[in-house]
């Protein structure tokens, strides 16, 4: 895998550190210390090279989808390829996470469409499996064309970002119009768009939010970009901030049994989705 990490859950695993439940401002202060040097090293890249004609070539590259024919457990299972080189009995598969998340926003109660989500939230990161390095599949997603906010991790290391001395993509509000609305605002590339990409026309609107922005941590857990929301964002933000939870928490001891769940996730999976999709 190409890339400073040893896995792109180690990306998940320092998100869910930062954002620990009960921990206090003082300790949340020290996560980059916490941070392992290949999580840091990941970040620098991240920062330093998703720019505005970046995403722009990627969305032009990835947006016809014509890589792949899968269904959603077929790429399930070829998510599941990715792992995993470094530690094979303590790290939790790809398809053991999604199934996780999933599982834990059923036992709440949640409607079958937000189960589905946490079902298929993470299958963007297939994109690793066709070489895309680190950088350009996980991590904090955040605006191009317009200004950093500080409130991104790792601030600093957008110094490096040519788009952060570009006359117009510094500004504020950059090329867009305050409060247009997020579909209109490009965000860094990686798993969260391309899967809202490929599972849109199938997903209520909600889902869609909690698919696309669920890494967006500057905006649902530090409110930043508020400038460049509209109403309907700010309303389905809510749904995106209670998805969250259950992505960054929902990890336990019991590993689910992915063949013993399978039938019910395959009803559930057909109930919204064709048998095929382009990926
Ligand atoms: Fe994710
Ligand atoms: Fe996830």
């Amino acid at each position: 895998m190409t890339g400073p990490m040893q896995s792109v859950e180690q990306w998940d695993e320092f998100v869910a550190g930062r954002y620990q439940p009960g921990k206090e401002k003082e300790q949340f202060r020290n996560y980059r210390a916490e941070a392992n040097p290949g999580v840091t090293e990941f970040y620098r890249q991240n920062h330093a090279l998703q720019t505005m004609d970046f995403v722009l070539a990627k969305k032009a590259e990835f947006g016809p989808h014509r890589r792949a024919s899968m269904g959603i457990w077929e790429a399930m299972e070829y998510l599941n390829t990715l792992v995993d080189e470094s530690d094979p009995d303590t790290d939790l598969s790809q398809i053991e996470h999604l199934m996780q998340t999933a599982e834990a926003i059923r036992r709440d109660g949640h409607p079958r469409w937000m189960v589905l989500a946490g079902l298929v939230h993470d299958l963007g990161k297939v994109l690793c499996l066709w070489g895309e390095p680190q950088w350009a599949v996980v991590g904090d997603t955040f605006p191009v064309g317009c200004a950093h906010s500080d409130r991104i991790v790792f601030p600093e290391f957008f110094e490096a970002n040519p788009d952060s001395h570009h006359p117009v993509y510094s500004t504020e509000y950059g090329i867009y119009e305050p409060n247009c609305g997020l579909d209109k605002v490009h965000m860094s590339w990686g798993h969260d768009e391309f899967i809202y990409q490929v599972t849109r026309e199938h997903l209520p609107e909600p889902a869609q939010y909690m698919l696309r922005y669920h890494s967006f941590y500057a905006a649902h857990r530090e409110g930043a970009y508020d400038h460049l929301m509209n109403d309907r964002d700010r309303e389905m933000f809510s749904w995106v901030r209670l998805f969250n939870p259950y992505d960054l928490y929902s990890k336990g001891a019991d590993r689910p049994d992915a063949q013993a769940l399978r039938p019910y996730y395959e009803d559930l999976i057909a109930e919204y989705f064709p048998a095929q999709l382009a990926w």
